[in-house]
């Protein structure tokens, strides 16, 4: 975290950030959006500040131009002023750039720390924005399609993306006719093979001097540009800032409805026109062929950020990019998700966009994925994405197969999405109080299963009806895949009836009857599982278990003669009356008669069997008594290769679940936690690095994300 904060320091200028020390001596737009969004964490003043001074310098038309350039480094960078001679002698290139910007400032006020100063912020920035969105509507829109084009490559921030290959062939270029320029990308120690080529190069300057030729006027350059695109990025970057441009609206009070309708006809114009139904994908359209551009880049995944997707499309894009043409889940050789499909001929591990691993687009699309539900594939670009600044450095992009950073070094955005990250999900306070819950006090307990006649079809065998009934609510109303549960279609659904009858039954059980440890341990983890997701239910949470106080005492169940609330299953009968975490004595008290159902040796492994109903739970399972042994295996298994485990060899660091720091003890000593960690890692020579360095590793702790599993 210093290392990134330091970078952003270093390249701060007193009035924005640049990208990078030697490659990028200026201000950008859109790396302006990404870095403010790491600011707004720690320095929401800087975070303002730096959109500030970009929009200081919107043109009177509305368009917030790409570079921004620093009258004091001039020199080091080609096109400059003198090349690109916009009106007003502004020092600003001609073109513009995703418009991310709403989406920032929604960013910062969501994160701000002052209550005054953010709203402010979003009064005083909110008709600049609109200003933004209406220029794109009305200027690169002439045909009211509800998408906006892009007339040179480098308006798309992906500038040699294999995308642009045949548009930018319309580009014919005759090199006597072309304004004499030195590349000055090529003096800053990259190498050439990561930069755009010379051909490339030749082109974007002949779209820079047809623009001044036409004194920069939208009309006459749409009719003449050889390069017009609707960019499957930009719309949908577009679509997202729409949504979060009405969001600040209706926060400070202003009428959105043309923002709304922006968004409606954005969204459903990259639905309908954007999507090839043959090619399974959304896909650029190149304006002058009047085609569809058939590549294969992230972008065309894009759609799941702006929220644009079908629900059946979002299947389409999870499976593209869950595969081996872009890393798929445990694949295990590659850092996700690259940003062409590796399996095309063409495809370059290290230059620029057209192979390589960016942090921008992995973080928006691992965004996109977890709105989308699909919250594995989200956590794993999570994890690769903090793990491979920590391991290589903090460059512009990466190898995705081997992890080495490339381009400009002490790269800005790498850093700000990475503090974004590690603010977002690890650094918050991770104290246990979290669970006792602050909001409304429940006030008494709540027994679940009173208002039940007793029900014949559960009576004589609750945990086998119980088994059946989970059973039936998981199949419907759980996704396995995505570890997520639908509590409010479960609510008031026949499934759900039915399990709250058999759980009536439970009142007419005899839970001694249990007898091997086996039968037990099964038992009480379905009985935890479900006890949660019927408090969920009855009280009505819609975001986390922590909106009650102490929602795994204040609930319970009737089992028998007694009482049982999640903490009494965990605690006292799970976890052999051991003491919870933070609190003075065991479960159960010294004459409690619930003592005599405790099983007789903790099990560490019940702990990733637990659902708490919770993002960094296990997903829910249902136990058998026959094949707990194996269940509990594979839970343990799953959750030690999940992003709650990361071993990051190169830092001599490992960080771990807060669930090994809560209840350290019953894994044994720090060694017997670790040998029980490389019994289940599939990453053999991490399992190898764990066994050697067991006594000066330093162990971390991660956040624990409380919010709902649904
Ligand atoms: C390159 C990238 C672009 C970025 C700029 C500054 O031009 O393609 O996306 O904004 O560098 O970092």
């Amino acid at each position: 975290m210093k290392q990134a904060k330091r970078i952003l320091e270093d390249n701060w200028t007193g009035a924005y950030t640049k990208p990078s020390p030697g490659l990028y001596p200026h201000q950008w737009n859109w790396d302006s959006g990404f870095i403010a969004m790491g600011y707004a964490h720690y320095d929401e003043k800087r975070a303002m500040q730096e959109l500030r001074s970009l929009f200081q310098n919107q043109w009177e038309n509305g368009m917030v131009p790409q570079i921004v350039f620093n009258p004091e480094a001039l020199g080091h960078y080609f096109p400059e002023p003198d090349f690109w001679q916009v009106p007003d002698g502004r020092l600003t290139s001609g073109i513009t750039m995703p418009p991310l910007h709403a989406i920032a400032c929604l960013h910062i006020y969501e994160h701000a720390k002052s209550t005054s100063r953010a709203p402010d912020f979003l009064r005083e920035i909110f008709p600049n924005l609109v200003s933004l969105h209406r220029y794109l509507y009305l200027n690169r829109d002439p045909e009211k399609s509800g998408l906006a084009y892009i007339r040179h490559p480098w308006e798309s921030g992906l500038d040699n993306s294999p995308a642009w290959d045949v548009p930018i062939g319309n580009v014919v270029v005759d090199r006597k006719n072309l304004p004499p320029y030195r590349r000055k990308d090529l003096e800053h120690g990259v190498p050439a093979e990561q930069r755009p080529s010379d051909a490339d190069y030749d082109r974007y300057v002949y779209l820079v001097d047809l623009f001044r030729r036409h004194g920069y006027r939208e009309d006459e350059i749409y009719r003449e540009c050889p390069f017009l695109v609707q960019d499957v990025l930009f719309n949908a970057i577009l679509c997202r800032a729409n949504r979060d441009l009405s969001e600040i609206g209706r926060i400070i009070g202003e009428d959105v409805t043309e923002v709304e309708e922006w968004q409606q006809t954005t969204s459903k114009a990259i639905r309908e026109k954007m999507w090839c139904p043959e090619c399974r994908k959304f896909e650029s359209i190149d304006l002058v062929a009047g085609e569809h551009i058939h590549t294969a880049t992230a972008a065309s995944f894009m759609p799941l950020f702006s929220g644009a997707a079908s629900e059946e499309q979002s299947g389409i894009l999870y499976e593209s990019m869950n595969s081996i043409s872009f890393c798929a889940l445990r694949q295990g050789n590659c850092f996700t998700i690259r940003n062409y499909d590796m399996t095309r001929e063409d495809f370059d591990a290290r230059n620029y966009w057209r192979g390589p691993v960016w942090i921008n687009i992995n973080w928006m699309l691992s965004q996109g994925l977890k709105e989308y539900g699909y919250r594995e594939k989200s956590d794993a670009i999570r994890r690769d994405m903090i793990q491979l600044p920590i391991r290589f450095g903090f460059y512009e992009f990466f190898d995705s197969q081997t992890g080495k950073g490339y381009g400009a070094p002490g790269f800005s955005w790498t850093a700000a999405l990475f503090l974004d990250l590690i603010y977002e999900y690890y650094e918050r306070d991770p104290g246990y109080g979290k669970r006792t819950g602050k909001r409304h006090a429940l006030g008494k307990k709540t027994i679940l299963n009173l208002d039940r006649k007793r029900s014949h079809a559960g009576s004589s065998d609750p945990a086998g009806a119980l088994m059946a009934s989970i059973t039936g609510l998981r199949d419907r109303f759980c996704e396995m895949g995505r570890g997520l549960v639908d509590y409010e279609a479960m609510k008031g659904s026949p499934e759900y009836e039915r399990y709250r009858d058999i759980a009536g039954s439970l009142r007419f059980f005899n839970p001694k009857t249990l007898s091997p440890p086996e039968e037990k341990k099964a038992f009480w983890v379905n009985l935890y599982n479900t006890i949660v997701i019927h408090g969920i239910v009855e009280l009505g949470l819609t975001a986390s278990v922590t909106e009650v106080a102490d929602f795994f005492i204040n609930i319970a169940y009737n089992v028998g003669d007694y009482q049982f609330s999640p903490d009494d299953m965990e605690h006292g009968i799970l976890r052999a009356n051991a003491r919870p975490p933070y609190r003075m004595s065991r479960q159960f008290a010294k004459n409690d008669p619930r003592r005599s159902l405790s099983v007789e040796e903790i099990d560490p492994r019940i702990h990733f069997a637990l659902v708490c109903g919770s993002r960094s739970c296990a997903p829910i399972r249902f136990y058998e008594a026959e094949k707990i042994d194996l269940q509990l295996d594979a839970a343990a298994e799953s959750f030690v290769n999940s992003s709650e485990v990361i071993i990051l060899p190169e830092r001599n660091k490992i960080f771990l679940s807060q669930i090994f720091h809560w209840y350290g003890k019953d894994f044994g000593t720090r060694e017997a936690m670790f040998s029980f960690l490389m019994l289940f890692l599939a990453d053999r020579e991490k399992s190898e690095y764990l066994e050697e360095h067991m006594n000066d590793i330093k162990v971390e702790y991660l956040f624990y994300d409380w919010n709902l599993n649904h």
